[in-house]
């Protein structure tokens, strides 16, 4: 299992898209002020906003989203690709990283690159994943989803565990650098959530504008979208008639997967290794119990 996987402190990267060359890459990597960087736990959010970026930043132009697959378009700083595309990418470049904050590099502090940390249910998180190591050839097969909950709980899944990932970006010295959204916002009121977005990046952007945007980035819009469904991937590394990548994309369907029992099993795990941060929270995990 773990010939599918490098370690980087305590989080996995499938080997499939990382190296130790991307790593270094990454963990050498310039960041300039005027970047904006995503970051996300896997399957909270990422895909969504290598979509929503571009176009955010350049005022509604369709081009990007079209013309260049999205893991080029906005690439992940610890990937492979990245290197590859770096001296194509147009200022104001636009990344995504699943990196916890202790792991990012030097000048990722010294820069004022912009951040904006999307959060989801961790909840859904894990029943997205569940079905993303099925459709994932380059990733261990999860088994049964209750065994996948005890992996996941214990972080031996790509990058560690989701607890860890969130505390690590709560409390940053970033001030005004970083904004916090939810993927439940976003599923909530997508206007909203980009009017937001182009708030925090210093991006007017007008009413008619705002809605275009909410309309190709929506669900039914990326699925249909070549440059973002990940059609492009042959399908002995993604496999789409397993499951989906843009698989259902709603919050709550973790209610069609939980028991009872691993409901509870799952929410006192996650609410004993968030401690107090749970208050700072979105969710209301310890309801849950
Ligand atoms: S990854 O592998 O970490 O990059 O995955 P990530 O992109 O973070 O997460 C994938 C989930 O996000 C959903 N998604 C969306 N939901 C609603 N609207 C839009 N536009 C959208 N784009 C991506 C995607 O469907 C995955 O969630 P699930 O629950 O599996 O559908």
């Amino acid at each position: 299992s773990s010939d599918k996987y490098m370690r980087l402190e305590t989080l996995l990267l499938p080997l499939e898209t990382h190296s130790s060359l991307s790593v270094r890459f990454a963990l050498s990597f310039c960041f300039r002020d005027d970047d904006v960087i995503a970051v996300t736990y896997p399957k909270s959010g990422t895909i969504w906003m290598q979509e929503i970026l571009p176009l955010v930043l350049n005022g509604g132009d369709l081009t990007p989203i079209h013309t260049i697959p999205n893991w080029d378009r906005v690439p992940w700083l610890e990937e492979k690709r990245l290197e590859l595309v770096v001296n194509q990418l147009l200022p104001p470049r636009a990344l995504v990283t699943h990196f916890t904050y202790n792991i990012m590099p030097p000048s990722f502090h010294t820069s004022r690159a912009k951040v904006i940390y999307v959060m989801r249910n961790p909840l859904d998180a894990v029943v997205s994943s569940y079905y993303f190591h099925q459709m994932a050839e380059f990733l261990d097969d999860p088994g049964s989803f209750d065994e996948f909950i005890d992996r996941f709980l214990e972080g031996r899944v790509m990058f560690g565990k989701w607890t860890d990932h969130v505390k690590s970006w709560r409390h940053t010295k970033l001030g005004d650098r970083i904004m916090y959204i939810t993927y439940e916002e976003m599923v909530q009121d997508l206007p909203a959530a980009i009017r937001r977005i182009s708030t925090f990046l210093g991006r007017r952007l007008s009413e008619e504008t705002i809605q275009k945007i909410a309309e190709h980035c929506s669900f039914n819009a990326m699925k249909a979208n070549t440059m973002s469904n990940f059609s492009l991937v042959p399908k002995q590394f993604m496999d789409n008639d397993k499951s989906s990548f843009l698989r259902k994309g709603k919050s709550g369907d973790w209610k069609n997967h939980f028991s009872a029992e691993q409901l509870a099993r799952f929410s006192s795990v996650i609410c004993k290794d968030l401690g107090d941060e749970i208050l700072s929270l979105p969710y209301e995990l310890n309801q849950l119990e």
